[in-house]
């Protein structure tokens, strides 16, 4: 049978005669084929609905030519489409004229001017003058709907863009239409603020300056910022989007529509998140401690105590945790260092909060689009995904709502899928591989599973299955999740994995190598010794310790050397009494950072970073997915970028990374890392790598990413915002002519390893060891330890827009529960663990199974479960009891 899709229509369009996929609407037709018909309402990402009448058009569909919405209308066989006829620049005029009559022609102070569709339309295909002279309606300019977004109803010409968006696209349709005829406008509820994780999208997409982001209001005039295409790294999702600058300031971030991440969209956290970039706490030079105090130092100065405090310690006793700010390049850099010169594998860019690396990198693979468009099943073991991989949470709730795919939550708590999910089922925290067993058809299991419909989900589990495995609490071993995910692999060998990792980078840092028994490359310790000592000065000897082994190290004594790559053990690691007793214990601590934390305060050396934009290179996201990072401004005082200050300490004791430049550094990653050799700059720069490419690159790929540049800089889609999918031919030729210089690859000397060990192959899955949860006695509830969007962590708290936007902590327990243990709603109990206790108000929460708590990690008030959390144990059971 074949697909829509692949049938065609052939049609004639202002003469020309074009052909289309059946179903395509004029408007896209039209575009496609280099005709562009103005519009405000329609968005390729969204339902069509033909609000503003801005695209009418003559189409004759063989009655005779009349004037329709070349947005709800699908293209048809011997069609003839008119954009330039009389009657149709006529309809162009009045709409444009009615459209200005209310419209309060504020340009000059508006945010939109100079980037604004109606402005442009008005010039391009409007009247030139109105016939209107009557006042003009009235409202109170602007009214905050949001924390972050100004509603100004004068401005607005009821497109109904923001509306969609918020309803069909974010599912918060907390913006909507209100009142009727002349006096219809756009508001929120009453005491309900348009509060979503989506909102900076309404302000994007809006055609006019009605909606703007408290973040970039009166900042710039788009014609004084310079754009340039990168990548969010605030998530592991990576979200392309522009980078906006203006007099070496950072202004906006606005969302690239790329077909296989983020279709144009952005969240909140990581759209405003640039506001952080210039904060005054920024680092700005090197620090030392002296007589108990950082003090401001020279680079010579700090590096001489950090290569002094490295030089000296034994391989074993240096610790480096962090890595997932950095670029694959810094990271690369800092493998180099630590595995290569100081000769350690006490190496890991997570903090206790993920899944392990050999896990990461060996599941079968999944891309979003995989996921999503795949269809069959989704499981899903992982933490909230709109609060954890905001945008991962769009693409899903759009594949469920549009029928592609069917979701399978096994979680301890209700999650933002829950309502979208075919089935979700319930398990205390540290057993969701009893909850997999049941889900499989094991009856042992099947008390594990404390709520949801257990039998409709066995019956969704065949097929195409795609599975989502992350952390749904930090307050467990990740042994569980990997049990679970080993059990669904087994019994559904062609299952894919999507692996749900949080922190910006850290898929990328794990492939450079910064984690125990790894090397670049997605290559073991063992199997890879041979290939990189070959190039390397050494390789460890023997697998090194994880966050929480390096952690214990140093809390026992046994740590010379403490390295925090951007780390903040204090606020992330699950434990944070025995963060606390790491950082006293460890003899010398050398932070790399941008900001001085709660951890890199402790430290004697501090050694200032270059952050996002002011660094170039590349980013990696969860599908392993490779996109280049832009670089776009400088760092404040002399920050520099971490892979430099790799290279140094390196030449400080005594060593040679060789690698001198970005540039360098990818040919050498290229050339050694394994799943990642045949992506050269040039194919990361080749049109058909600009949505970014996957590791290991697929033959198809390769083939035809032949290092045609895309553009320099990747300014080439930063007009792409509109939500278009590809560059136009006119925006192509634009950027071409407006490149100075064609791009160039540099001239790198190839360095093959000519004869020696063969190429290592990537690690391939192996079974984890069984897993047991411990019992829960009568007495105690299972804690799950969550996370949320805006946290108490410090980019959010150098971005004054949301830093106060965290809802906070409370202990939720099953109102059963609480009821046996005689605690009142919201009454204060003391909470206690195996590891610490405090005082806290216990609220009732019916949509918890009995047994189960929960906190939220990390917020700025309320309890934080950090204080509870014992590492050491697979699980954290707690005692809550009246006070
Ligand atoms: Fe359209 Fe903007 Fe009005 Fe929303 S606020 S309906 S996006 S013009
Ligand atoms: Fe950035 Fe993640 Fe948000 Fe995308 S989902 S914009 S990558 S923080
Ligand atoms: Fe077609 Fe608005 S763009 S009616």
């Amino acid at each position: 049978m074949s697909d829509a899709r692949d049938e065609t229509v052939d049609l004639t369009i202002n003469g020309m005669a074009v052909t289309a996929p059946k179903g395509q609407l004029v408007i896209e037709a039209a575009e496609e084929h280099g005709v562009f018909i103005p519009r405000f309402c329609y968005h390729p990402r969204m339902q069509s609905v033909g609000m503003c009448r801005m695209c009418i058009v003559d189409i004759d569909g063989g009655r005779g030519a009349t004037l329709q919405p070349a947005c709800m209308i699908p293209v048809a066989p011997d069609m003839k489409v008119d954009t330039e006829s009389e009657a149709t620049k006529k309809a162009q005029d009045g709409v444009l004229e009615f459209l200005l009559i209310n419209h309060p022609l504020d340009c000059p102070v508006c945010d939109k001017g100079g980037e604004c569709p109606l402005q442009d339309n008005a010039y391009a295909y409007g009247p030139g003058e109105s016939r209107f002279i009557e006042e003009k309606r009235h409202f109170e300019k602007p009214i905050p709907i949001s924390d972050l977004v100004f509603l100004d109803r004068e401005r607005c010409i009821l497109c109904d863009r923001c509306t969609r968006f918020a309803k069909e696209v974010a599912g918060d349709p907390l913006i909507s239409f209100v009142s009727r005829g002349s006096q219809t406008e756009v508001n929120t509820f009453p005491d309900d603020p348009f509060s979503s994780y989506f909102s900076g999208n309404t302000v994007q997409i809006c055609p006019v300056g009605a909606l703007t982001a408290k973040p970039f209001r009166f900042k710039a005039r788009p014609w004084d910022l310079e754009k340039v295409e990168s990548t969010c790294t605030v998530c592991a999702v990576g979200c392309r989007s522009t980078v906006e600058v203006s007099r070496n300031h950072v202004l906006r971030y606005q969302g690239i529509d790329i077909d296989p991440v983020n279709w144009g969209w952005l969240c909140d956290k990581g759209r405003f998140s640039f506001e952080a970039i210039d904060h005054d706490d920024r680092l700005e030079e090197p620090l030392v401690r002296k007589r108990d105090e950082l003090i401001g130092a020279s680079w010579s100065e700090a590096f001489a105590a950090a290569g002094d405090a490295l030089s000296k310690a034994e391989p074993g006793a240096i610790g480096v945790l962090g890595g997932a700010r950095l670029t694959n390049e810094a990271a690369y850099a800092w493998a180099k260092l630590a595995k290569g010169v100081l000769g350690t594998d006490n190496v890991d860019c997570q903090l206790g909060d993920g899944l392990p690396a050999e896990t990461v990198v060996s599941l079968p693979p999944a891309t979003i689009d995989e996921a999503c468009a795949r269809g069959g099943t989704v499981v899903v073991i992982a933490g909230d995904v709109k609060e954890e991989l905001p945008v991962l949470f769009l693409r899903l709730r759009d594949a469920v709502v549009s029928g592609s795919v069917k979701v399978i939550e096994l979680s301890p708590c209700d999650t933002s899928l829950t309502a979208l999910a075919a089935a979700s089922l319930r398990h205390r925290p540290g057993e969701a591989h009893a909850a997999m067993a049941a889900l499989l058809g094991s009856d042992d299991g099947a008390d594990a599973v404390r709520g949801g419909d257990l039998e409709a989900a066995r019956t969704m589990l065949s097929g195409t299955i795609t599975a989502i495995v992350g952390r749904p609490s930090i307050a467990e071993s990740p042994a569980t999740v990997v049990a679970a995910a080993s059990a669904l692999l087994d019994a559904h060998p062609a299952t894919r994995f999507l692996v749900a990792l949080r922190r910006g980078n850290v898929r990328g840092a794990i492939d450079m190598g910064l984690a125990p028994g790894l090397l670049p490359g997605r290559v073991g310790l063992d199997a890879g010794r041979d290939w990189y000592a070959a190039e390397w000065d050494k390789v460890p000897a023997a697998r090194g310790l994880d966050a929480t082994g390096i952690l214990t190290a140093a809390a026992e004594g046994h740590l010379d050397v403490l390295v925090l790559l951007g780390a903040d053990p204090l606020a992330d690691f699950p434990d944070r009494d025995l963060a606390q007793r790491a950082l006293a214990g460890a003899r010398t601590v050398i932070a790399v950072d941008t900001y001085l934390n709660d951890s890199s305060r402790q430290a004697d050396v501090v050694l200032a970073a270059a952050g996002y934009a002011e660094a170039a290179g590349t980013t990696t996201n969860i599908e392993g997915r490779i996109s280049e990072l832009a670089q776009k401004v400088t760092p404040p005082g002399t920050a520099r970028a971490d892979w430099m200050i790799a290279a140094e300490l390196a030449y400080r004791l005594d060593a040679d990374l060789g690698l001198e430049s970005v540039e360098g550094i990818w040919h050498e990653i290229e050339r050694l890392a394994p799943s990642h050799a045949g992506i050269t700059s040039l194919v990361l720069r080749s049109f058909a790598a600009q949505d970014g490419v996957v590791a290991p690159i697929q033959p198809e790929v390769a083939a035809v990413a032949d290092g045609t540049p895309v553009s320099i800089n990747g300014a080439l889609r930063a007009d792409a915002t509109e939500g278009r999918v590809t560059p136009s031919p006119v925006a192509r030729a634009e950027a071409a002519a407006e490149a100075e210089e064609p791009h160039e690859a540099p001239e790198l000397e190839d360095e093959p390893i000519e004869s020696g060990p063969a190429r290592p192959e990537p690690m391939t899955y192996t079974r984890p060891a069984p897993y047991e949860a411990p019992a829960l006695d009568g007495y105690s509830l299972r804690l799950a330890a969550t996370r949320r969007l805006y946290d108490a962590g410090t980019m959010l708290r150098h971005a004054p827009s949301m830093a106060a936007l965290g809802a906070g902590s409370q202990l939720k327990v099953n109102p059963t529960d609480l009821e046996r243990l005689g605690v009142p709603d919201g009454g204060r109990v003391k909470v206690s663990s195996a590891r610490s206790s405090f005082i806290t108000d216990a609220h009732a929460d019916a949509s918890l199974a009995k047994g189960i708590a929960t906190m939220v990690v990390n917020q700025l008030e309320g309890p934080n479960p950090h204080e509870l959390i014992d590492a050491a144990l697979p699980v954290t059971d707690i005692r809550v009891e009246t006070v």
